[in-house]
Parts: C-alpha cells; sequence; structure tokens
C-alpha cells in the first residue's frame, strides 16, 4: 500500500511529537500546518488523502466544497468535539469525518477538578504571592468542597467521571442529561433533576455536554439567576454554552462566587497561540481576566500524555481503516 499523505492543521509541537512518533515513515507522509483550516487555507491540502484538524478549525461548507473538490475524502477529527463542521455539508458533499469520542475522560474530568479547587482555593493566587515572598493569607479564604451540592449538566463520559470524583470528596452530586442513565447514578448515589432545579440547588455547576443549536448559551441571564448567590460555574466544555456577557454581570453584581473555564465564547484564533507582545482585542475575554475569582487556562483539559497517545492512536487506526475500505476505528460523524 502506498503511504497515505496526511495535512494536518492548527499542529502544535505536541501534535508533531505524539503523530510523529506514531506515524511510521512507510505509512503515512505527515504534512503539518500551524494555521488553522479555513476555506481561506484549503488550497494548501492539495494532494493529502485526508486533512487532520483539531476543535478550531472551521469546515463550513465553503471550506468542505474545496475540500471535496481537492479530491480529499476524509476529515479526521483529533478531538471529541464537531461542532466546528458542517455535518450537513459533509454528508452531501460525501466527505466522511470521524473523531475521536473518548479518548480519556479522566483527563478532562480531572481538570475540572482541578480548575474548581485551585479557583476556590486560590491556589493562583497564593502561587503569585509567595513567589513575591508575600506571606499573607488575607483574601484567600474558600470552602470545603465536602457535603456541598455539585450539579452536573450533561453526565456522558467526561460528566459521569467527575461526577464520580465530586462524590469521592463528599459533595451531594445532581445530574441533568435528557438520556439519563439510572443504573450508574443509583451505583453511585447520584440523584437526577430538572436543570432548574439543578441550578437553583447546586453550590457548584459543571458544564459536560456538547454544544448544539439547542445547548448554545444554555447559561445566560435568565438561567444563571437561577443559580445560587455565591454559585460557581465551571466549563470545561465548549465556550458558546455560556453567554460571557451574562456571566460578567453575575460576577459583578456579585451573584456568581466564581467562575473556572478550560473553553471561552471566541476562542477560536486566540487559545492556543502565545498572544503574549498583542493587544488583545476581546474585551470580553479582557474583562473575565481581571476578576480575581476567575481563573481560565486554553482549554488544556485534554492535555495528558494518556490523551494525546490514544488520540494518536485511534487517528491513525481509523485513517488507514477509511483507506483499506474498512469502517474506521473513531466514531464517524454523521449529518
Ligand atoms: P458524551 O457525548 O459522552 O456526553 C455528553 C452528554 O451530554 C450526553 O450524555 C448527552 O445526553 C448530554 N446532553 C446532550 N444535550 C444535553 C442538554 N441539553 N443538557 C444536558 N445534557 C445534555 O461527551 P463527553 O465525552 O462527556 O464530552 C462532553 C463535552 O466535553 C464534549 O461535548 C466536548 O465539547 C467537551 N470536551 C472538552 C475537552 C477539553 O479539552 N476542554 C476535551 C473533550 C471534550
Amino acid at each position: 500500500m502506498p503511504p497515505i499523505t496526511l495535512a494536518f492543521y492548527d499542529t502544535k509541537p505536541y501534535d508533531r511529537d505524539y503523530f510523529g512518533r506514531a506515524a511510521n515513515g512507510a505509512d503515512f507522509i505527515l504534512h503539518h500546518h500551524e494555521f488553522r483550516l479555513t476555506a481561506e487555507t484549503v488550497s494548501t491540502a492539495q494532494g493529502a488523502d485526508a486533512v487532520c484538524v483539531f476543535v478550531n478549525d472551521r469546515l463550513d461548507r465553503d471550506c468542505l466544497t474545496k475540500l471535496a473538490a481537492l479530491g480529499v475524502r476524509l476529515v479526521a477529527l483529533r478531538c471529541a468535539g464537531f461542532n466546528n463542521v458542517d455535518r450537513a455539508a459533509a454528508a452531501e458533499l460525501r466527505i466522511t469525518i470521524v473523531r475521536v469520542p473518548a479518548y480519556s475522560p479522566h483527563a478532562v474530568a480531572e481538570h475540572t477538578v482541578a480548575l474548581l479547587m485551585a479557583l476556590n482555593r486560590k491556589i493562583h493566587r497564593a502561587y503569585n504571592r509567595v513567589r513575591e515572598q508575600n506571606f499573607s493569607l488575607s483574601g484567600l479564604v474558600g470552602f470545603d468542597l465536602h457535603g456541598k451540592t455539585v450539579g452536573i449538566i450533561g453526565t456522558g463520559k467526561i460528566g459521569r467521571v467527575a461526577a464520580q470524583i465530586f462524590r469521592g470528596f463528599g459533595c451531594r452530586v445532581l445530574g441533568y442529561d435528557p438520556h439519563p442513565m439510572d443504573e450508574w447514578a443509583a451505583e453511585h448515589g447520584i440523584t437526577y433533576t430538572s436543570v432548574e432545579a439543578l441550578l437553583s440547588e447546586s453550590d457548584v455547576v459543571s458544564l459536560h455536554l456538547p454544544l448544539t443549536a439547542e445547548t448554545h448559551h444554555l447559561l445566560n441571564v435568565a438561567s444563571i439567576a437561577l443559580m445560587k448567590p455565591g454559585a460557581y460555574l465551571v466549563n470545561t466544555s465548549r465556550g458558546k454554552l455560556v453567554d460571557s456577557a451574562a456571566v460578567i454581570d453575575a460576577l459583578k453584581s456579585g451573584h456568581l462566587g466564581g467562575v473556572a473555564l478550560d473553553v471561552y465564547e471566541e476562542e477560536e484564533g486566540i487559545f492556543f497561540e502565545d498572544h503574549s507582545g498583542t493587544v488583545l482585542q476581546d474585551d470580553e475575554l479582557a474583562r473575565l481576566m481581571t476578576f480575581p475569582n476567575v481563573l481560565i487556562t486554553a482549554h488544556q483539559a485534554f492535555l495528558t500524555h494518556e490523551a494525546l497517545s490514544e488520540i494518536t492512536r485511534v487517528t491513525l487506526d481509523s485513517i488507514t481503516r477509511f483507506r483499506d475500505g474498512h469502517e474506521p476505528v473513531a466514531e464517524r460523524v454523521v449529518a
């Protein structure tokens, strides 16, 4: 079999490292591009058998039409979410989309808890103070997680792991999901409830659901108003699940006690890059970064050795199987 030529977009050093080691030179020729795949950059896929993309590449109808014209029949998402792909257009153009639905739910769930704990116990502030030889504890009071109520919206693979970790802290855990997992909930002492009850009873609300037309701005002025005064919000799923302007207002009024984000509405073009020498143009992100009770990481919840190894294995296996006419290992994304 001839090697598969793979055009790789939004490449980062860890992608080169993991995919470079796993892609046997006889099986794959990797063309790495550090820019994102969009309708404007798609001509660089000329000659490729497949493209490999990440969360912020933009596979809209225009981009997919141009990909099809270049003869590319496979888009391999090296991530779980697929909200950046026009699935209807891909189906019409007979382009197969595969993703890696589950590489390590533990990576994301553990990062969720790490963010919450760092924010609640002010670790980020304490770290900076101690480096300045400021050993004062003023303003660093947190709360015990034990005994608190945590609401998990979306009890899929990641939400379930997060829920179990919170149970380990001794939290009461509420869940909301249109497809409840009753047996699992009974086994782990988790209570399903309505989204309204979850919002109004939880001290911490954590989002673990996909971004769709229905879930866009699930957390908005009205739903945030239902949350307990002083509650914490954690989002490691997708930025557009949350209306950032509503969050800023709720932080300013003190209604929200803290917000931990690994994703941001307008992260495309900002996250994953070093902008330290430039003026940040996004005023909402800039405002969010000024709050002492907001902690932001730049979409790194997936970034563990185990997750990267699995993403690489499943993606390359899927591409090979597609070339050989078999069902991909990674899940097909259908319209
Ligand atoms: P999953 O597909 O296993 O679970 C998603 C769950 O959300 C399902 O149980 C589904 O029924 C539920 N759901 C759908 N609509 C809902 C709604 N309106 N309200 C409540 N629940 C709803 O997905 P998984 O693997 O648990 O991932 C969850 C999300 O985490 C992904 O959609 C992705 O956006 C995000 N993610 C973020 C990463 C990061 O690095 N920050 C890495 C991987 C995933």
